[in-house]
């Protein structure tokens, strides 16, 4: 569960994963893309958000993507590099065109490779013409994975010409010797038959209209034939885990309980790592529960263009996961922590789910377009998330007064929190961040943080939030306006008429820096108890709870339970640092597949048989598993 681009590559592949013995991934990060290609893949995936974000477009091509390796944006890049005319494309995007954007973007592309193919076939020197083969190469992969989805047949094809093209173009030699010469009729036949195909699919004089924009050749979308392209994210979309990762605090694991002794609990933890849940894009992007709340906390990265406005936020309802849900509002919201859930009810930001059920239920079901859950799920899920702990304090009394060990300045801070001002309607900070009471009253209150939405509209109240292990999860306010706790403390001064003096600000700073502090937030990793380590062992968690569900027969939760958990391991296997044992890692997963199989087959005594060697075969492992 530590590398979520992995688990997607694993899952597409879980079935050949199965049957072919143990796929090598490599834990990639995404090659960087050109920018005009990045751009590209960017117009198509904003292009079918509802409403679409034409700033954003916009600035898909006038600027360089989120951790784009280049220093400019695709229009600069495109003027130093190339002679193909961007006006029709900005025109297009003036008009906010949606048809022709995608058309003049595509047609774009696909004269961006015609002029490197012929760069490359006009080229004197073979180093040049391997340039021209590897960045015309590169521009192709922006259209790779429609080719595949509708016509593996001219995707193997157009591979190969690709190869050929590289192959032929000559080497220089060594020093002037045994150089070969570039084999013209070679490299003409090989550019030929991808020009065909770019001619027929991407270089066409009038698309026809497409309900959704894709890579998917023209010639395919004519034939009106189904095809489903697997979703990805564009450049720039982040839904690695934060390092450093939040540690987990479980109530019943500071009681000393095991969670292998809690069936219905682990199960629960299981669901919430799991995208099976979920229904696509999101299950098959790899997106789970943690992986927006990590380890019960928050993503402080987690970024995907048009439904991030800065990292760590994220709109939800927006038109990607799920288009029936969509609300048509741009409104990212920063992900809040879940720590502490069963003290900080009402759910929702805004606080309008009374239940955690219900609260959770919508997310799967609504936001995330999952199945409707059984009512065993709902169970698992919910006990799971109410073992949420906050995170031990010792500068904090359990009832919210500072210790001995709390610095003089947040000493002098608590008073002014609990003092009543007049900007406050006589209130202080403490009368709704109770400190007896986790610093927080389950109440929604307009203070005033949230912009009127038309003209006369009543502002939203928000519920208070706890300001416990708030020091790790900046920014603040549910729209992450605010950066710092001492930027939250100049706003409340500021718009509520304080009259702090800077020291007394200083303070109030200091006061919530303490409160929001922890003995250890972040888990802690050396050379033997690695991250995978850690994933190994909720792993092997998950999976123990099948001594409960295989004596049920409950096929249906086992299937959910093996699917992910294979996956996850063999995706985990990839970050071993102890690469002798990764194979046994492979078998394992493959070991916890032949479950399911047998379970897809009823074949019940195999299924036992299997988990029996599982079990003994993660013991004798363990040791080695790092
Ligand atoms: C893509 C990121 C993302 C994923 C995935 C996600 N959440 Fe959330 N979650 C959020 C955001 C953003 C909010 C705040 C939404 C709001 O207030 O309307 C939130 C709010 C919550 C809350 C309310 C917390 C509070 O204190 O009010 C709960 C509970 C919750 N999520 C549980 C879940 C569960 C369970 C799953 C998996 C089934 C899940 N989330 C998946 C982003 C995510
Ligand atoms: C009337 C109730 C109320 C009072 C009084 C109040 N707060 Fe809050 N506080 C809230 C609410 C509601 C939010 C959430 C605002 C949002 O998300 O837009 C909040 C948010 C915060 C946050 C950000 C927490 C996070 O995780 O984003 C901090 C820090 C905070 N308040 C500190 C204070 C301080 C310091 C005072 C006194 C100067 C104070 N509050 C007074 C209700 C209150």
């Amino acid at each position: 569960m530590f590398q979520k681009f992995l688990r997607v590559f694993i899952a597409t592949f879980a079935s050949a994963l199965v049957l072919s013995g143990p796929v090598v991934a490599t834990p990639a990060k995404e090659a960087p893309w050109l920018p005009e290609a990045a751009a590209y893949r960017l117009t198509l995936f904003l292009g079918n958000l509802e409403p679409i974000p034409w700033n954003d477009l916009e600035t898909a091509w006038s600027e360089p993507y989120r951790g784009s390796e280049f220093p400019v944006g695709a229009l600069a890049w495109l003027e130093g590099e190339s002679g193909v005319d961007t006006d029709p494309l900005l025109d297009a995007i003036a008009g906010e065109d949606r048809q022709a954007v995608f058309a003049e973007a595509t047609r774009l592309i696909a004269l961006r490779i015609e002029e490197e193919l012929g760069r490359a076939v006009m080229a004197e020197a073979p180093a040049t013409a391997q340039q021209a083969v590897r960045t015309g190469r590169e521009l192709y992969r922006a259209f790779e994975d429609g080719i595949a989805a509708a016509d593996p047949e001219a995707a193997r094809r157009i591979g190969l010409a690709w190869l050929e093209l590289n192959s032929s173009t000559g080497s220089a030699g060594v020093l002037g010797a045994g150089g070969t010469s570039a084999d013209r009729d070679t490299m003409k036949a090989a550019r030929a038959i991808i020009s065909g195909y770019l001619a027929k699919n991407y270089l066409v004089d009038d698309f026809a209209p497409r309900q959704m924009l894709s890579t998917v050749p023209e010639t395919a979308a004519l034939s009106g034939r189904t095809i489903e392209v697997p979703p990805s994210l564009p450049p720039g979309s982040d839904i690695f885990d934060q390092v450093p990762l939040p540690l987990l605090v479980l109530n019943f694991e500071e009681q000393g309980i095991d969670e292998t002794d809690l069936p219905l609990v682990a199960y629960g933890d299981m669901l919430f790592d799991s995208p099976q849940i979920f229904g696509s894009p999101a299950r098959d992007l790899g997106i789970s529960c943690s992986t927006c709340h990590n380890r019960s906390d928050i993503n402080q990265r987690l970024f995907i263009p048009g439904a991030s406005h800065q990292p760590g936020a994220i709109d939800v309802d927006g038109a990607f996961f799920n288009p029936i849900f969509n609300d048509r509002r741009d409104d990212p919201i920063d992900i809040p922590s879940l720590r502490g859930l069963r003290f900080t009810g009402p759910y929702g930001r805004d606080g309008r789910f009374a239940s955690l059920r219900d609260f959770s239920r919508n997310v799967i079901v609504n936001e995330f377009g999952g199945d409707e859950p059984t009512p065993f799920m709902m169970d698992a899920l919910v006990a799971y998330m109410l073992e949420f702990d906050f995170l031990p304090n010792s500068m904090l009394t359990p009832d919210g007064q500072l210790t001995e060990a709390a610095p003089e300045a947040a000493k002098r801070g608590e008073a002014i929190f609990n003092t009543p001002f007049a900007g406050l309607d006589d209130r202080s900070c403490a009368s709704c961040h109770i400190p007896d009471a986790n610093f927080l009253d389950r109440r929604a209150h307009d203070i005033g943080s949230v912009a009127p939405t038309y003209d006369g509209a009543r502002a939203g109240a928000m519920d208070t939030p706890t300001l416990l292990g708030t020091a790790y999860t900046a920014p603040y306010f549910h729209d992450g306006s605010l950066p710092t706790l001492a930027s939250v403390v100049d706003w409340f001064d500021e718009t509520k008429s304080l009259g702090l003096t800077g020291a007394e600000r200083a303070d109030l700073t200091a006061y919530l820096e303490t409160v929001g502090a922890a003995d250890d937030p972040y888990e802690t990793f050396d050379t033997e108890n690695t991250a995978f380590r850690l994933a190994f062992s909720e792993l092997t968690t998950f999976a123990s709870t099948l001594d409960t569900l295989l004596p049920r027969r409950d096929a249906e939760h086992i299937l959910l339970l093996t699917d992910t958990v294979a996956a996850d391991l063999a995706a985990d296997a990839s970050t071993m640092s102890n690469l002798a044992a990764r194979p046994e890692v492979y078998a394992l997963a493959e070991r916890l597949a032949e479950v399911g199989t047998a379970v897809r087959d009823e074949d019940w005594a195999a299924a036992e048989a299997s988990w029996s060697a599982f079990k003994s075969e993660a013991d004798a492992i363990e040791e080695r598993a790092f």
